[in-house]
């Protein structure tokens, strides 16, 4: 069973295997160490306290275990979302869960207009889970391709 929760101090091995080599590769960072990690949930644990939050950083976990962080950003004048799994729980369809259930809290529960999202033009797997997802593909720049979710508008009365 899929879900997001908060992050712990104690994902720290697991947070550091999602960050691993593969996957940071289009993602302009290297992978994560054990000094960075601990920095890393550290700003977790403090944006999920800060209100109101501007930051969601939660991990995506498939039968409890950890395999991945999606994010929810909202400090920018429009909401962004990105996601990262470990590479050894690629192709089975979790980044597309996990990216639903993240715009279901933002569009849902936190009553946001659009959340955007974008790719490397060389990470074509990204895209297609943001179009399963329900996004839209806005255009490019950058070396980067653009999305965007929108609710649907009520019906007119
Ligand atoms: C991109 C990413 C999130 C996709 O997650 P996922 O859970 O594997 O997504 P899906 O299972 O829905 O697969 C998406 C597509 O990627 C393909 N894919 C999955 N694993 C792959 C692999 N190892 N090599 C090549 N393609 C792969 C799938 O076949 C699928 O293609 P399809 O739509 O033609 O069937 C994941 O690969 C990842 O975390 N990559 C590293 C971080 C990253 O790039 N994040 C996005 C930054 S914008």
């Amino acid at each position: 069973m899929i879900g997001l929760r908060e992050l712990t101090l104690d994902d720290a091995e697991a947070i550091r295997r999602v960050y691993g080599p593969e996957s940071v590769k289009f993602l302009g960072r290297a992978p994560m160490d054990a000094v960075e990690v601990r920095s890393y949930l550290a700003d977790a644990l403090v944006s999920a306290a800060r209100s109101p939050r501007t930051l969601h950083t939660l991990g995506l976990t498939v039968d409890y275990d950890l395999l991945g962080v999606v994010k929810l950003r909202l400090e920018r004048p429009v909401a962004a979302v990105s996601y990262i799994l470990r590479a050894d729980a690629w192709g089975r369809g979790h980044a597309t869960e996990g990216l639903r259930r993240i715009v279901a809290l933002g569009v849902g529960e936190l009553g946001l207009a659009e959340i955007r999202a974008r790719h490397h033009v060389d990470n074509p797997a990204s895209g297609r889970v943001l179009l399963r997802a329900g996004f839209t593909r806005t255009g490019a720049r950058a070396g980067f391709m653009d999305y965007v979710i929108r609710p649907p508008s009520p019906p007119a009365r």
